[in-house]
């Protein structure tokens, strides 16, 4: 795959091309049609590879499922709802953390998810594991007839379109004190470095000089920089350089950097990623392989699959370039610009949320670059600050 286009003369063309541009690629258009009411929704099935393709790259994430598992409080006898459960990779983990208490339903929309997982259930002994199949349009009845202590959506929310309506049904099958927890990337399509992300100039300036010749990072990022620069570094005025080395880095996010530390389909090991990097960026690889990249053409690309390819250079970028770079605890990775911080607090799923009668109970960074957002139903009455709204009825 090459995903280069031609390269605009200035950090401001580029900067407007891509936030102006990307929303009219076919992919970004079809995404856009799928949420709109009334228009047939594409269901993105990304496994025309095939089952053990699947279950290896969502295998991926069992070290950040661990990680997730304090973070969900389980209590022995709890009812648990996994939705959209995939290959039960969490699923197993929670129902073997009930210790043959309880109950976890993994659901899901493929058969053959569902079955897999039923096998997985009995070879693992787990018989507090009962995978079901739902629907993929609107709320299945088996949710509304089922009550559950804590609901998790793990890398789904953005296949729920009318989040509202969904979560304002989900809602009424909680228990008392029942949570959703939503593990996901906060809704900032917008990963672009900005200029509060570095923190050392002089340094990074001068490791941009010292790149070896013929490296990755010399073919993909350094001599672009020096075009444009037209001499030395040094010769640029800092404003100028430090405009050109953003714009550079952010075209680099576009492009097919990850091609070069992808090997079969892990990440290379030569990466230098934090613990929970390094799965993360392993589930993206294989996401991508899944999706036939590198080599597709980028005509064909999903919007959902440009994501793992921005997510993914980000995470190379910050990986070579990290001691220059803020790093806000307790996120061990750049956060994604003002924009990027503004939406992560005042996001979209907070917001529906709230309007399908939850309250906010946290928001913990899931390094890198996701979120967990926790919400239990709040308790009847009008919606603060919301002219008329009303809790939906229970
Ligand atoms: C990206 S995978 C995530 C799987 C798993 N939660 C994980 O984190 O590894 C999304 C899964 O949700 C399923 N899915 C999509 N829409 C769904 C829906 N409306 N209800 C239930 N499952 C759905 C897909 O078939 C797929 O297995």
């Amino acid at each position: 795959m090459r995903l280069r286009s031609a390269r605009p003369r200035t950090a401001f063309v580029g900067a407007v091309l891509i936030a102006t541009l990307l929303p009219l690629c076919p992919a970004a258009r079809a995404a856009a049609d799928a949420a709109k009411p009334g228009k047939k929704k594409r269901i993105f099935i990304y496994w025309k590879s095939g089952l053990q393709a699947v279950i290896r790259t969502q295998e991926a994430k069992i070290p950040r499922i661990d990680a997730l598992l304090p973070i969900l409080k389980l209590k022995k006898g709890m009812s648990v709802l996994d939705i959209g459960a995939g290959t039960g990779q969490q699923s197993y983990k929670m129902a073997a953390a009930l210790r043959g208490t309880g109950h976890v339903y993994a659901t899901d929309i493929d058969p053959q998810l569902v079955a897999y997982m039923g096998d997985q259930a009995r070879a693992r002994g787990l018989k507090n594991l009962q995978p079901v199949l739902v629907t993929a349009d609107g709320v299945d009845p088996f949710y509304t007839s089922h009550k559950f202590d804590l609901v998790l959506i793990y890398d789904l929310i953005s296949y729920i379109h009318d989040r509202v309506g969904y979560f304002s049904q989900i809602r009424r099958s909680l228990n008392p004190g029942g949570r959703v927890v939503v593990v996901g990337q906060p809704e900032a399509d917008h990963y672009a470095f900005v200029p509060e992300d570095v923190v050392d100039w002089k340094g990074l300036v001068a490791d941009l000089e010292r790149e070896p010749q013929g490296s990755v990072f010399d073919r993909e990022l350094v001599r672009q920089i020096r075009s444009m620069a037209g001499g030395p570094l040094s010769s640029v005025p800092p404003e100028e350089l430090h405009r050109d080395i953003l714009f550079q880095l952010n075209r680099c996010l576009y492009e097919d950097l990850f091609a070069n530390f992808v090997d079969g389909d892990d990440v290379a090991p030569g990466l230098k990623l934090a613990p929970l990097e390094r799965p993360y960026a392993t589930w993206l690889v294989r996401r991508l392989r899944l999706a036939g990249m590198p080599g597709r053409n980028t005509a064909e690309i999903l919007y959902i699959e440009l994501r793992d390819v921005v997510t993914l250079n980000k995470l190379i970028l910050i990986q070579r370039y990290r001691k220059y770079l803020r790093s806000d605890a307790p996120h061990p990775y750049i956060p994604s610009g003002p924009e990027g911080r503004w939406i992560t607090g005042h996001n979209a799923i907070t917001r529906d949320f709230r309007k399908a009668g939850y309250v906010q109970a946290a928001k913990i960074g899931f390094v890198p670059f996701q979120d967990v957002w926790i919400f239990s139903a709040r308790p009847q009455g009008p919606v603060s600050g919301g002219k008329g709204r009303r809790t939906p009825p229970r």
